[in-house]
């Protein structure tokens, strides 16, 4: 048994007057303790709303949730407000896409930052103050003494993202998930906040969720990828097989987009054609099927299942990429 397992997940989001949007479509993975495990796929595949699903944050109304995601025993979809509040901050912490919305604006950092240690890891007052300090120095955040003094709105985008994150690290949460929490930063801060994330997989043996729509980001760090596509996972492998021997046409458009330093600078990266509003409704065969060079006649009418190898790599494809054929 994994620490977290997500089985079958499901979000539907039903509005009077409004089309029916399945964000998220009987998505499952599982995250074991010292883990990390992605979820990667372009703006609007739903890794956002899969994260919101498992942390007990979708709006109560025209949300509805299915599925199962058991943490270490208990169900969390069926948990009541109070009790999915006592596990968030404690067991299962998020850094948010945004962070604006998710700092609280009439207090200190330092203060925000310092709350977390005393209360989750029993720190008192100066060893708290102390541990903060080297926490925003950890996540880059220049002059830390000083900046612990200051208000949300004193910081730049970006170093309000730090602060969250550091404060998601000063947690040590079992489950950490983390949503984009590097989009808005500049590549060498990046690469520190990455370094810093995978210390705390090693040091906490902390479960991790990384969502990204860039699979260059987690080239370097996670055990297990998930690629999303219109709400369903399209193709499930580890990291060193999905990178070495991707089969789903979309994988490899994805791999393809991202910018290596191996190649020279007049070369040019290709983007997958088309766009995410080009879907076929997966009731109607594979929903990538309208922007995919490979697509065939079997991709229309059903939705292609999910095909299992022995190596516990999967894909979502009935017309898949030779393994010899890389990206
Ligand atoms: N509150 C909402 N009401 C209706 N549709 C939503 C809501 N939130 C997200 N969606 C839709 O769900 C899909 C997945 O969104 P999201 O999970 O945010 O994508 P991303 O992978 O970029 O994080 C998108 O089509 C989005 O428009
Ligand atoms: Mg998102």
């Amino acid at each position: 048994m994994a620490l977290l397992d997500v089985e079958d997940l499901s979000v539907t989001f039903r509005r009077r007057g409004q089309r029916t949007v399945h964000a998220v479509d009987g998505v499952s993975f599982s995250v074991d303790a010292g883990e990390v495990v992605a979820l990667v796929g372009e703006s609007g595949c739903g890794k956002s709303v899969t994260s919101l699903a498992l942390m007990g944050l979708l709006p109560r109304r025209g949300a509805q949730v299915g599925g199962s995601a058991n943490f270490d025993g208990t169900e969390l979809l069926a948990l009541d407000q109070r009790s999915m509040r006592d596990i968030r901050g404690k067991d299962v912490a998020m850094i948010f896409q945004d962070p604006l919305s998710s700092l609280n604006p009439v207090i200190p950092i330092g203060i925000q930052v310092t709350e977390v240690l005393v209360r989750h890891r029993g720190m008192s007052g100066d060893a708290a103050r102390k541990e903060a300090a080297n926490l925003l120095d950890r996540v880059g955040i220049p002059d830390p003494r000083r900046r612990l003094k200051e208000y949300p709105h004193q910081l730049s985008g970006g170093m309000r993202q730090r602060a969250l994150i550091a404060i998601a690290v000063a947690c040590q949460p079992r489950l950490l998930i983390a949503d984009e929490p590097t989009t808005a930063l500049d590549v060498t801060i990046q690469a520190q906040i990455l370094e810093l994330l995978k210390e705390l997989v090693r040091d906490s043996n902390t479960a991790l969720i990384m969502i990204t729509h860039d699979l260059g980001v987690v080239a370097g760090m996670c055990d297990m990828i998930n690629v999303l596509y219109a709400g369903r996972v399209v193709e499930s492998a580890r990291r060193k097989e999905l990178f070495a021997a991707p089969r789903h046409p979309y994988t490899v458009g994805l791999l393809r987009s991202i910018p290596r330093l191996d190649v020279g600078r007049g070369e040019k990266l290709t983007p997958i054609r088309g766009s995410v509003r080009d879907v076929l409704p997966w009731s109607e065969g594979c929903a990538f099927a309208p922007r995919c060079d490979r697509r065939i006649d079997a991709s229309i009418g059903e939705p292609p299942p999910m095909v299992p190898t022995h190596t516990g790599h999967s894909y979502r494809c009935v017309n898949p990429v030779p393994v010899e054929e890389k990206a």
